[in-house]
């Protein structure tokens, strides 16, 4: 979790920041075109994005890209989602790469075609020597999933006698959740209107400040970006104490 600062002021930028994305569909349906055009125009926005906080020296960048819910969709939209994750895995790991961007991505492999698995390691492991934007998608991610996941590891490490039960704590708990070692999100954004979390990150948003917008997310533009990091900056983040004011 990022330490509040002395005044209870939200720090300028926030250091990790994390990204509803969403929108995509009704921006396709609204111009004639398939929902499948809607989430190619998203990629741009999200190329715009992930420029725009390297520029901006916000070290920590998680995007939700595809729900443990969104199976439930028609089975040609989520093969098409699926192979758009595969072609930009493809298409874009050099940028990303010399833009020094580490790219990881949290969710549950299982599930997933074999080929996009291979394909996702792939990408982790180029980038793994970057750390000047580390980019996190959640795919095939559920926030409940996610702590389902966690609580299964920990039970298998107690059962076989390796883990202690009184040694669970949250800074364990959160070790294994498919975010280790990233710190809390700071500022969530969601785009396309909705003021709801939609089983994003349950665990880490716990004291997260929450900004919505009804840009649909392939409009999303590098001055959204920059509202909402306004926003950001004039929020007072207690984390449950009482705000201290200025000294005498
Ligand atoms: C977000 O856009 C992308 C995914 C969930 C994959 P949507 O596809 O949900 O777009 P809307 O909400 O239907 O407009
Ligand atoms: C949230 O959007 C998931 C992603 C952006 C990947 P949804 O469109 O799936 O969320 P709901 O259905 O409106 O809650
Ligand atoms: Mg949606």
């Amino acid at each position: 979790m990022s330490a509040p600062s002395m005044n209870g002021q939200a720090p300028s930028l926030p250091r990790h920041l994390a990204i509803i994305m969403d929108g995509n569909g009704r921006w396709a349906v609204r111009r004639g075109l398939s929902r499948h055009e809607g989430h190619e125009m998203g990629i741009e926005a999200l190329r715009r994005v992930v420029r725009a906080c390297v520029a901006r020296g916000i070290p920590y960048l998680t995007v939700y890209a595809f729900s443990t819910e969104n199976w439930e969709r028609p089975a040609d939209e989520v093969a098409a989602l699926m192979r758009l994750l595969d072609r930009v895995l493809i298409e874009e790991v050099d940028e990303l790469a010399a833009q020094g961007v580490r790219v990881r991505v949290l969710g549950r492999r299982k599930g997933l075609p074999e080929d996009l698995v291979a394909r996702i390691e792939q990408a982790c492991q180029k980038t793994a020597g970057n750390d000047r934007l580390i980019l996190s998608v959640a795919w095939n991610y559920g926030g409940r999933a996610e702590i389902v996941d966690a609580a299964q590891a920990i039970a298998r490490e107690a059962a076989a006698g390796r883990l202690d039960p009184e040694a669970i704590n949250e800074t364990l708990f959160a070790e294994y959740l498919y975010t280790a070692g990233l710190p809390d999100p700071d500022l969530v954004i969601r785009t396309g209107g909705e003021f709801r979390i939609s089983n994003f990150l349950l665990w880490q948003v716990a004291y997260a400040e929450f900004w919505a917008t009804p840009v649909l997310w392939p409009d999303f533009s590098e001055r959204d970006l920059d509202e909402a990091l306004e926003a950001y900056r004039h929020r007072s983040r207690r984390f449950g104490r009482v705000e201290v004011g200025p000294q005498p």
